[in-house]
């Protein structure tokens, strides 16, 4: 009974693991798809108190990367690898991960919408194939980390691989847009 367990369980964490990553690969290419297929409408949908799309959109995409610090940190936290912590995690902890979360996943979402709606996938130069793929990797990850912390059997490697490639994807769409605007337009506030 216990050799059965014992094999049974790295087959498991294998299945889960190989159909978060067919999540992950599906939710990602449908995005490349629809944003390669799609005629670029060219325009904004909306702009808020913004004066244009693009302020809007680097704007937003900052605020999400900033709540980046406060999942590293919450995260690092919670699996007890944050330096000086302790091991004591208090109870506010995991709500605040959770929520700068929510918060950062809600904020790239009328950014992304506008991106391929507005813009497509972009192939002009390297860095805009890097941010179209990072874009679409970005909520392949996210939907693959939001199924992982709910399935059962996830190997435990998995969750922080998946975080910190939805962190590294944010990353990597800030460099590739947001810093690359600030650095030939200034720091416009609207
Ligand atoms: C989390 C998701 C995403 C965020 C936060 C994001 C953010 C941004 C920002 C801040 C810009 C610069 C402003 C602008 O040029 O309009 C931008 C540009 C752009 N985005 Fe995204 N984006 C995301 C996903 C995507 C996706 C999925 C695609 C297409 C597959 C895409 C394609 C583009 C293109 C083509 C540009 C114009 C690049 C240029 O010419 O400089 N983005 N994005």
């Amino acid at each position: 009974m216990a050799t059965s367990v014992a094999t049974a369980r790295p087959l498991a964490a294998r299945t889960a693991a190989a159909v978060l990553i067919v999540v992950a690969l599906v939710i990602a290419l449908a995005l490349g798809v629809y944003a390669k297929a799609h005629t670029p409408a060219g325009r904004p949908i909306f702009t808020l108190w913004f004066s244009g799309m693009l302020q809007l959109k680097v704007w937003f995409t900052t605020a999400a990367v900033a709540l980046l610090i406060v999942q590293l940190t919450t995260a690092l936290w919670m699996w007890g690898r944050l330096p000086g912590a302790g091991d004591v995690v208090p109870r506010w902890v995991a709500p605040t991960h959770r929520w700068s979360g929510a918060v950062a996943f809600a904020l790239t979402v009328p950014v992304a919408v506008h991106c391929m709606w507005a813009l497509g996938f972009g192939t002009q130069d390297a860095r805009v194939v890097a941010h179209s793929v990072a874009g679409c990797a970005f909520y392949g990850a996210y939907g693959a980390k939001m199924l992982g912390l709910r399935m059962r059997g996830v190997p435990s490697w998995a969750l922080p691989v998946m975080g910190g490639s939805v962190m590294a994807m944010l990353v990597t769409i800030w460099l590739t847009a947001a810093l690359w605007f600030f650095t030939r337009s200034g720091l416009p506030l609207t």
